[in-house]
């Protein structure tokens, strides 16, 4: 351990960072740091000898986590559609307001593309409610753990999990390069620039945190220009996810809002969904 501490501190390793669990996880971890053009941490390493606040992508036997570094660092955070929060979620009806929003039951399968997949969750919503969604990640770390997360639910023993899944279909890109084909035939686009959330929750502040301190390092909000950009395809409505007082994105006015306690849901009508 004494080895790994001192070499940590000598290299001063550049963050986000791959970490392999153990030696059955070092060529997955490999693969990832070439893909992702990332550094690889030697096995072994301990999080809690790392500079305080960065971000480990943690490669486990059972998937992909990301972790924190430093002293008193709190536990991995993963993509998990088989979460307890998505269970909580799905069981109170969390879809309601964003089902509502896309306009869920207009039309008999909504084709709908979340150009701002994040943590997946909004997407794994509409697919659990019957929709059809594209999931666009621009940010290739998020979007690895979104594959492994979709990987891990396609096996579940739940049903309906894996026919949400199977109603998922992602992209690792910027949403404005889809090209024609990857665009043809939606319905709605959806946009969640939104960040950070608000919650009471210590496990959803956490996955905030984290998500944010990953982000930091990326291109500064350009949501403005992601509406212009969806304003411009060929779909029946555009909704954007903000927080409850926060200005039009763009200020451009929606036809209308879905009002939420915490959110709402700007809704830019362009034809009738049919
Ligand atoms: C607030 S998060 C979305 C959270 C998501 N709705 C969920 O339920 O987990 C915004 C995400 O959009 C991604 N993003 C922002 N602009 C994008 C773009 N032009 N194309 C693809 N992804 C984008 C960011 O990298 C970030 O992961």
């Amino acid at each position: 351990m004494f080895a790994v501490r001192k070499m940590l501190h000598q290299a001063a390793p550049e963050f986000p960072a791959v970490l392999a669990a153990g030696g059955g996880q070092a060529e997955r971890a490999r693969d990832l740091a070439r893909r992702l053009q990332l550094p690889l941490l030697p096995i072994g390493a301990e999080f809690t000898a790392m500079p305080a606040g960065k971000v480990v992508l943690f490669v486990e036997p059972d998937g992909l986590a990301l972790q924190y570094t430093g002293m008193g660092a709190p536990g991995p955070v993963r993509v998990a559609f088989e979460g307890g929060d998505m269970l909580h979620r799905r069981r109170t009806g969390g879809a309601r307001l964003l089902g509502k929003a896309v306009g869920h039951g207009k039309k008999t399968v909504l084709h709908v593309l979340d150009a701002t997949a994040g943590l997946g969750r909004d997407a794994f919503m509409l697919a659990d409610i019957g929709c059809r969604v594209r999931l666009c990640e621009r940010e290739l770390l998020l979007a690895e753990l979104l594959r492994d997360a979709l990987d891990r639910a396609a096996l579940a023993r739940d049903p309906q999990l894996r026919a949400a899944v199977q109603s998922l279909q992602l992209f690792a890109s910027d949403s404005t390069a889809l090209d024609a084909g990857q665009l043809d035939g939606l319905d709605v686009i959806y946009l969640d620039p939104m960040f950070p959330q608000r919650s009471k929750s210590a496990a959803v502040k956490k996955e905030m945190a984290i998500f944010q301190a990953l982000l930091q390092h990326t291109v500064p909000s350009d949501a403005d220009r992601l509406l212009s950009w969806a304003l411009q395809q060929d779909v029946a409505r555009i909704v954007v996810k903000r927080p409850l007082r926060a200005p039009h994105l763009g200020a451009v006015l929606p036809s209308h809002s879905v009002v939420g306690k915490t959110v709402r849901f700007d809704v830019h009508v362009r034809r009738k969904l049919a």
